[in-house]
C-alpha cells in the first residue's frame, strides 16, 4: 500500500466515504493494528482503551490466523477502507459526478439502508420494487421480497409503504411488457421515494429486466424526483459482463448501487455506493454497525477488484462467457426433451427442465439431475421449482468448464433417457 499522510487519508475519507458510515472524532487514520495498539498512517501507535469499541476484545491481531491485525470502521477512519471505497467508486457507472461509498456487514442490510436513504433523500415514504425480486432478509430486505417461497407471514407484520409492480423480463410478450408499463403509469409518483430494482432477478431464474420497462422506470425517476437504486449483490464484478449489470441498460446512471457477497473476498462486507448528495442524506451513525467495513474484508476486497482490472482478465472472461453461453445452448440443442428453456446473460444463467418421464413429477426434474451431477463431482444449486442454477467462478480454467459441462451433459442424458428414476 502507498504510503499516505492523515491529512490525505482524512481528505478521502470526507470525499469516498458517505457521512453515514461513521462518528470519527479525532484526526486518526488507522493503518493497521495489533494487540492492543491502533496504529496511524505515520507510524505512531495509539494503546487503544476501548478495545476498538470492544469489537476486538482480545486484540486486534490473532497471528495464527495471518499477519493481518483487523480493525472496524464506524469509529474511526481506516486507510484499507478509504482505498477500497476509491477503487470501487471508479467502477461506478457515473456521468463524472461526486461518488461515495458506506460500507456494510451484508446485502440484506445494506438494502435496509438504501430504503433509508431513499425516504431520507426524498422525504417520501413509499418504496416500489418489483414481483419475483430476492433482496435479502432483514426487515426491510424481506418486506421487498416476493421472490417465491421466501416470505412468510410468520413474522408480520412488514415494512409499509412498499409497492410491488409487475416484472417482465426480456422475453415478455409485447401484451405483457404493455401491462406492466400500465401498472407503472398507474402509480402515484408524488408519493414514492424510490425505485429499488433487481436487474436481473438471479434467484427467478437469471431473469433480465425488459429493457422498455427499466427505461421508463428511469424516465419516471428522473422526471419526478424519485431515487432510483439497484441490487447488484448477487451481479455486480461482472457477473453479467460489465463490472455493474445495470450497464447492459444503455444510459443510466442510477442514484445507488447496493452490492454484497464477492465484495468482501469472502468475508463478510456489503457497501452502498452512490451519487455523492444521495449517500450523505443520512447523518453519522444513522445506519452504521460496529463490524461493517473491517480493514481485513476492504483489503481482501481491494486485492481481488485489482486481480479483476487486467485486461488479461476481461478477455478470458470474455473467452470463458462465451465458451459457457455456447456449451449450454448446445446441451439445450442436444436435449430438447428435458432442457426447455435458458435465461440469462453474461456468465449468469439457469437452465429451465422438464422430464419426459411419467414415473416422477416434472418438478423433480432439477432435483434429479443435481443429485447426478453430485455423485459425479460436480455441485449445483437448484432455483424456484426446476432452474439449474449456472454461475461459475469468473475465473475458473477452461478445462474445469469443459469437466462441469461434460458432467451436466451425462446427467441431462441419463434424465433424457429414465435413469433417474
Ligand atoms: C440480489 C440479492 N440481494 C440481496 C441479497 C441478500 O444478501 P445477503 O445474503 O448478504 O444478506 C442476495 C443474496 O442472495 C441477493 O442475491
Amino acid at each position: 500500500m502507498e504510503t499516505l499522510s492523515t491529512a490525505q487519508v482524512l481528505s478521502d475519507d470526507a470525499t469516498y466515504i458517505a457521512a453515514y458510515q461513521h462518528i470519527a472524532e479525532l484526526p486518526l487514520a488507522i493503518k493497521s493494528a495489533h494487540g492492543s495498539y491502533l496504529v496511524d498512517a505515520a507510524g505512531k501507535e495509539y494503546l487503544d482503551f476501548t478495545s476498538g469499541a470492544c469489537t476486538m476484545c482480545m486484540g486486534y491481531d490473532r497471528p495464527e490466523c495471518g499477519e493481518f491485525g483487523s480493525f472496524p470502521f464506524p469509529y474511526a477512519v481506516g486507510i484499507p477502507q478509504v482505498e477500497y471505497a476509491k477503487a470501487l467508486a471508479k467502477h461506478f457507472p457515473s456521468a463524472g459526478e461526486a461518488i461515495k461509498v458506506a460500507f456494510g456487514v451484508c446485502g440484506s442490510e445494506a438494502i435496509d439502508g438504501a430504503i433509508k436513504l431513499c425516504r431520507a433523500f426524498t422525504k417520501r415514504k413509499k418504496i416500489v420494487t418489483f414481483h419475483g425480486d430476492y433482496h435479502g432478509t432483514t426487515f426491510g430486505a424481506v418486506s421487498l421480497t416476493t421472490l417465491p417461497g421466501r416470505i412468510s407471514d410468520k413474522f408480520d407484520p412488514l415494512l409499509p409503504e412498499v409497492h410491488v409492480l409487475p416484472f417482465c423480463d426480456e422475453t415478455a410478450s409485447d401484451d405483457d411488457i404493455d401491462n406492466c408499463l400500465l401498472e407503472l403509469a398507474y402509480l402515484d409518483y408524488e408519493s414514492i421515494a424510490g425505485f429499488i430494482i433487481e436487474p436481473i432477478q438471479g434467484d427467478m431464474g437469471m431473469l433480465p429486466m425488459h429493457q422498455k420497462l427499466m427505461q421508463a422506470i428511469y424516465g419516471i425517476a428522473k422526471t419526478w424526483g424519485i431515487a432510483f437504486v439497484v441490487d447488484e449483490v448477487q451481479m455486480a464484478f461482472g457477473r453479467t459482463g460489465p463490472f455493474f449489470s445495470i450497464e447492459n441498460y444503455d444510459g443510466i446512471v442510477p442514484d445507488a448501487i447496493v452490492m454484497g457477497k464477492t465484495i468482501g473476498g469472502g468475508i463478510p462486507l456489503s457497501a452502498i455506493i452512490g451519487k455523492a448528495n444521495f449517500m450523505d442524506s443520512l447523518g453519522p451513525c444513522e445506519h452504521a454497525f460496529s463490524m461493517a467495513g473491517t480493514a481485513e474484508a476492504c483489503a481482501r476486497g481491494l486485492s481481488l477488484l485489482k486481480s479483476m482490472e487486467s485486461p488479461e482478465f476481461a478477455s478470458g472472461l470474455a473467452e470463458r462467457s462465451s465458451l459457457l453461453y455456447q456449451s449450454l445452448y448446445a446441451l439445450q440443442e442436444r436435449h430438447p426433451a428435458v432442457v426447455e428453456s435458458i435465461s440469462g446473460i453474461g456468465y449468469a444463467f439457469a437452465l429451465w427442465l422438464k422430464s419426459n418421464q411419467s414415473a416422477f413429477d416434472e418438478n423433480e426434474a432439477a432435483k434429479r439431475v443435481i443429485a447426478r451431477c453430485f455423485e459425479k463431482g460436480l455441485y449445483l444449486m437448484r432455483l424456484g421449482a426446476n432452474w439449474l442454477r449456472i454461475e461459475p467462478q469468473l475465473n475458473i480454467s477452461i478445462s474445469d468448464l469443459k469437466k462441469g459441462i461434460t458432467i451436466l451433459d451425462q446427467a441431462l442424458t441419463d434424465l433424457e433417457a429414465g435413469r433417474l428414476n
